[in-house]
């Protein structure tokens, strides 16, 4: 049994580096680039998956898809957000379809795929996942998102600064979570401040209102929360019935907490809360505001979010490389041009740190206010510029 799992590991991996010299030896001739998204479009992170796909659509919808000579076909995959099946559907994409670029989505999956980038040569932009470590998992991928670690540091600062002492950290139960909790509380700790306990939330159906409560009976003044895509507007409800918005106990978070998909819906639940995020839909620039508005139209009403950027920037730098390329997808040539590259997202201006492959970008203090429209929106009022993720060996 062992044997054979290993044998057929083994032939996995000769199948995909085949697939790759013939799609290479075909580069020049070929008129079409194929970029393939693993995405998590069903699932506990469905949502989330659908949110980046939406982005990548409208980037192409805005930008057209004829790019350096070449027409852009874009394959979507549906991972299901089980890790296993998406390292399977990059290998048939690498393998059948012949892509020359893979989009990858949440960190479970890229994680699990990220073998498959590697020995398929392949550059994989990461659309979605949060995780540091994610980018250290091949040498081929390249981050158009945002880390945890880069926002849970400055958040940490901005409280302890502002009088928070006693925090209680409550997270969901996973790998972007872990790094959330690690960096806020160095920071933390660091200003003075003491976490008076960690409190693990299930990443999947989770009820927030126990966890909650467990928070609350620790007499804290803050509350450092992490929770996903998708799962703010649960997240708000709860924390609202609990009568946490009126406890007088200060909530903070990383971006996630205030996510622009939920924020119309959540009423006044999450008014005043501070968090420390890289997009908010109401970003004042002229390129967020068609952003905005573009995104709205081609989904039907929605917000913008943080995810939905991910999408956009990694469809953004696909084209901006292959443009510096002239249209050749060869592995080394990309992986050159997409180095070091910069541009003015709708978030703000962002490079990829030519070390790390990781994103570099202004992470901001924004605060939940009622605007004229009657709706809730994460009002930004202070930028740090040019925040590089804390966790990378290479940055420290
Ligand atoms: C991740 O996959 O790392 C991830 C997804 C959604 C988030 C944060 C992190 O809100």
């Amino acid at each position: 049994m062992r044997h054979n799992r290993l044998a057929s590991a083994l032939s996995a991996v000769a199948i995909v580096a085949a697939g790759a010299g013939s799609a290479a030896a075909q580069d020049s001739k070929q008129d079409t680039v194929k970029i393939g998204l693993v995405m998590p479009m069903t699932g506990t992170l469905g949502p989330a998956g659908q949110e980046a796909v939406a982005g990548a659509k409208l980037y192409m919808a805005q930008h057209g898809d004829t790019v350096a000579g070449k027409k852009i076909e874009l394959i979507v995959r549906d991972d299901g957000t089980v890790p296993d099946v998406g390292k399977r559907l990059a290998q048939e994409l690498i393998v059948n379809d012949k892509v020359q670029f893979l989009g990858a989505g949440t960190t479970p999956t890229a994680l699990s795929m990220a073998p498959i980038v590697t020995e398929g040569k392949v550059p994989g932009v990461i659309m979605i996942s949060g995780t540091s470590v994610a980018t250290e998992r091949s040498p081929y991928y390249v981050r158009t998102t945002f880390t945890l670690g880069q926002q849970s540091g400055i958040i940490a600062d901005w409280a302890t600064k502002n009088g928070s002492k006693k925090a209680v950290m409550v997270m969901s139960d996973w790998a972007p979570g872990a790094e959330a909790a690690k960096v806020f509380e160095a920071s933390f700790t660091k200003g003075g401040g003491q976490v008076l306990d960690t409190i693990k939330v299930p990443l999947a159906n989770p009820d927030f209102a126990p966890y909650l409560q467990r928070a609350r009976d620790l007499q804290p003044d803050t509350l450092f929360v992490f929770v996903p895509a998708s799962q703010a507007g649960v997240f708000a409800r709860q924390f609202a019935e609990r009568g946490l918005d009126k406890s007088g106990i200060k909530l903070v978070g990383p971006g996630d907490i205030v996510d622009d998909n939920d924020l119309p819906a959540s009423g006044d639940a999450l008014l005043g809360v501070v968090t420390a995020g890289f997009y908010s839909a109401d970003h004042q620039s002229a390129m967020n505001k068609k952003y905005v508005a573009d995104y709205a139209a081609a989904t039907g009403g929605k917000r913008a979010n943080f995810i939905s950027v991910g999408g956009w920037d990694g469809m953004h730098l696909i084209y901006e490389a292959l443009k510096k390329t002239n249209g050749n997808t060869n592995l080394d040539a990309v992986m050159a041009a997409m180095k070091g590259m910069s541009w003015e997202s709708p978030r703000g201006p962002v490079s990829i740190d030519p070390q790390t492959r990781d994103i570099v970008q202004n992470v901001y203090i924004r605060k939940v206010e009622k605007k004229a429209d009657g709706q809730p929106w994460a009002v930004e009022f202070a930028t740090f510029e040019a925040v590089k993720d804390p966790l990378h060996p290479a940055t420290n």
